[in-house]
């Protein structure tokens, strides 16, 4: 390439960068892209209906999703990240490897908007749009989104391995974590509802179907009829990667998950501990009986939790994989040196 034409790419792209950080101070608010991108929900829309067609649990991997990127350093997109030479992301953090899925839907509804709109969805935006559509495709409530991220412009390991829960933890330890981050116990009792929907593997269950916490037995917590299903689908040698359902009704979003806590059929521990501790339990049985109560709860706090913010400066990303400065150095790398 000329170096000419290299340094205009690189002016040209230095000053777009600039004009999206300067929009760093703006406040998220629905129909932020009423004028840049009026059909940005509806394209959004359509990739996840579809990627549910191809396989239903997709609408389960792409919602966990805003949960693993909002509580690392806010809504950022900075789970999206691959890694690089120079960076180790979040996608190898403990909670994350193995586990994580469907990343490819979000790509796709990127590549939709970028053929709509070049350079103005950012990835973070997609993720909660994409939550949200999850939600309702699967049988959940609506709800208007707000928008108006930026896309990090980093990501490490260490800070989703720093904050990320485990499938052990206990409800007071949930509490004290959801509390850092603005968000009530009833809003941890509502968010984990999401489990109504998807599936966990055996790698998250074995130490509480034959060690809970060291003692070399079973969480008796767990109803027997359902351990012995638990056993049978994760014998102590089984492929960690084998999975269960996270509750009765895995495809559908309903309040089935806190009747499931209610007779000891949760999947995870921190699941089943919502309904053993006595802060967290009147929620589960709040939600048991009213599934409008659970849906009303669920959507104040996906909206909270898509309120959290790092205040880094950002970018709109091209591609959700990559940060841009890093996709000009690939595009003008000369091609014999690749
Ligand atoms: C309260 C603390 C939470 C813990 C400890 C937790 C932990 C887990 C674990 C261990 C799994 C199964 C992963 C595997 O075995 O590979 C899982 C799945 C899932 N989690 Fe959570 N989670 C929590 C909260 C949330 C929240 C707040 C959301 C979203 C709002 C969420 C959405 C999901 C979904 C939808 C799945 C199923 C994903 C799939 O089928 O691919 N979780 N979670
Ligand atoms: C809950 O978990 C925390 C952290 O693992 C632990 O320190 C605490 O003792 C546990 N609380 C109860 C009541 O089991
Ligand atoms: C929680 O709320 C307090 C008080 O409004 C605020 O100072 C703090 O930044 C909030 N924390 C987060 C993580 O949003
Ligand atoms: C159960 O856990 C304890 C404490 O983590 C450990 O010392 C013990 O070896 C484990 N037992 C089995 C059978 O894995
Ligand atoms: C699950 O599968 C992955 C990828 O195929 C593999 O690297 C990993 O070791 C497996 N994990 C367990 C716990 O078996």
């Amino acid at each position: 390439m000329f170096p000419t034409f290299s340094v205009l790419l690189f002016s040209l792209l230095f000053l777009l960068n600039l004009a999206t950080n300067a929009a760093m101070g703006t406040e998220l608010r629905p129909g932020f892209y009423s004028q840049s991108c009026p059909d940005a929900e509806l394209v959004v829309r359509d990739v996840i209906k579809k990627a549910m067609t191809r396989e239903p649990r997709s609408a389960a991997s792409v919602m966990r999703l805003q949960f693993h990127d909002c509580f690392v350093n806010g809504c950022d997109a900075s789970l999206l990240l691959d890694d690089t030479p120079e960076m180790i992301g979040e996608k190898l953090g403990l909670s994350n490897i193995n586990s994580l899925r469907s990343f490819e839907v979000l790509d796709e509804a990127k590549a939709a908007l970028e053929a709509v709109c070049p350079g103005v969805v950012s990835c973070a935006d997609i993720v909660i749009m994409a939550a949200r559509d999850a939600v309702v495709l699967t049988g959940g409530p609506n709800w208007e989104v707000k928008l108006g991220r930026l896309d990090s412009l980093t990501a490490r390991i260490e800070d989703s391995d720093n904050i990320m829960p485990s499938p052990r933890a206990n409800a007071s330890y949930l509490i004290d974590l959801f509390s850092k981050f603005n968000l009530s116990v009833k809003d941890l009792v509502a968010l984990s509802g999401s489990h109504s929907i998807g599936k966990g593997r055996c790698f998250s269950i074995m130490f509480r179907l034959y060690n809970q916490s060291g003692t070399g037995r079973p969480d008796p917590a767990i109803e027997p009829r359902f351990r012995e299903k638990l056993d049978k689908l994760c014998p102590l040698n089984v492929d960690q990667n084998v999975t269960g359902d996270l509750d009765a009704t895995p495809e559908v979003f309903d309040n089935q998950y806190f009747k499931d806590l209610a007779s000891g059929r949760g999947f995870l521990n921190s699941d089943q501990t919502l309904y053993t501790f006595p802060q967290t339990r009147p929620y589960v049985m709040l939600f048991k009986d009213d599934q409008k109560l659970f849906f009303d709860a669920f959507v104040e706090g996906m909206i909270k939790m898509g309120d959290l913010q790092s205040g880094r400066p950002g970018e709109i990303r091209r591609n959700c994989r990559v940060v841009n400065s890093r996709l000009v150095n690939i595009l003008l790398e000369s091609p014999r040196n690749r």
